[in-house]
């Protein structure tokens, strides 16, 4: 006995910018051209007045009515998130006082491998029998870590949320998170400067920092790395997957991955065109759709992959129940 997703559904602001946008409201010295050439991103949601609670709890509400499944059945709800609207409560406490459940609630800081990571700690928790059903929300804000002065950065992601309805089942069939401590290449900044008056320090209210080429190639290779051990610890071959859901930083990172690994680009369904970059929230908004187009049936096999802030990273194989 594992895991298996019986309910998915999105939260998303109104607001969807197009590159040509955002260069003219941020005045910034880009170009839908340089943004959708350098990164295939052409547009991405970004909040206006949503809150990331509003975000997470109606992916919340949408996962439930797609599973079925009554808010008082869920015994847990674990957000993947960089931060909620406050730091604490956790986003988790949020979502479950607005769908009105009295549950075990908790946030988990895992960047863009956060759904990953999430989905590690919810299979653990069902496996030992402390929990039944379990809410996994990724939630992202990203517009409010951003430097709309920074043309490097501003530009490449999107807000967003998702969520997934878990119950015990035998979907999954392989799990692995981990990470290389590399704390410096991808980065945001703490925003609480505080006053103890028994410090000398002050943080630094910040934004996100990012050396992208370095970045990119950790990504690159990890997502390869990754691929390979987990069709490797289960005896499969690359074409054995039907579909491989690979967090949406960069088109072309993925079509890195996708030469690296010799594989047909019609495996790695992509919606990073229309979102950018929205850390966790990526590969759940991506099985979403996929699952909304019918291209995902029963009996598929899944593969996922991400690697984010940490750097984190890790892989996952699901046959589709
Ligand atoms: N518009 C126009 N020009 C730009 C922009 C922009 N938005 N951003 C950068 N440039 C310029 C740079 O200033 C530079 O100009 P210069 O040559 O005059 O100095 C030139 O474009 C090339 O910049 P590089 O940073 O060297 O370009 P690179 O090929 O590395 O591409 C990019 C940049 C797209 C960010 C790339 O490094 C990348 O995709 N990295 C991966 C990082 C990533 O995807 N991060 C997402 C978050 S991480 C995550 O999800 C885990």
């Amino acid at each position: 006995m594992t895991i298996k997703i019986t309910g998915t559904g999105i939260g998303l602001p109104k607001h969807h910018v197009t590159n040509q946008e955002l260069a003219e409201v941020t005045g910034l010295d880009t170009s839908d051209e340089w943004i959708s050439t350098m990164t295939g991103i052409k547009a991405r949601y970004i909040c206006d007045d949503e809150t990331i609670t509003d975000l997470a709890t109606t992916a919340a509400i949408d996962a439930l009515a797609d599973a079925g499944t009554s808010a008082t059945d869920i015994d847990y709800i674990l957000c993947a998130t960089i931060g909620g609207d406050t730091r604490t409560p956790a986003l988790a406490c949020a979502v479950a006082e607005r769908i009105g459940v009295e549950c075990a609630a908790a946030d988990l800081s895992g960047a863009c491998t956060g759904f990953l990571y999430a989905l590690d700690i919810v299979s653990c928790l069902i496996q030992a029998g402390r929990a039944s059903t379990v809410l996994l929300i990724c939630a992202e804000k990203m517009s409010a870590h951003l430097d709309y002065t920074d043309r490097n950065t501003c530009v490449l992601f999107g807000d967003g949320a998702a969520a997934v309805v878990v119950t015990a089942g035998s979907a999954l069939k392989y799990i692995h998170v981990t990470s290389h401590p590399d704390t410096q290449v991808l980065s945001l900044a703490n925003r609480m400067t505080g006053n103890s008056p028994f410090t000398h320090h002050r943080d630094e209210v910040g934004f996100v920092h990012m050396e992208g080429q370095k970045v990119f190639r950790y990504a690159v290779t990890y997502m390869e790395r990754e691929v390979v051990k987990a069709l490797a610890t289960l005896g499969l071959e690359p074409d054995d997957v039907d579909y491989y859901l690979v967090h949406q930083a960069n088109r072309r990172i993925i079509e890195s991955a996708i030469s690296r690994l010799k594989l047909s680009p019609d495996k790695f369904p992509m919606n990073i065109d229309r979102y950018g970059n929205m850390s966790s929230v990526s590969i759940p908004v991506l099985l979403h759709e996929q699952l909304a187009a019918g291209a995902i049936k029963p009996g598929d096999t899944l593969v996922m992959c991400a690697f984010g802030a940490g750097m984190t990273y890790g892989s996952c194989v699901v046959e589709w129940e």
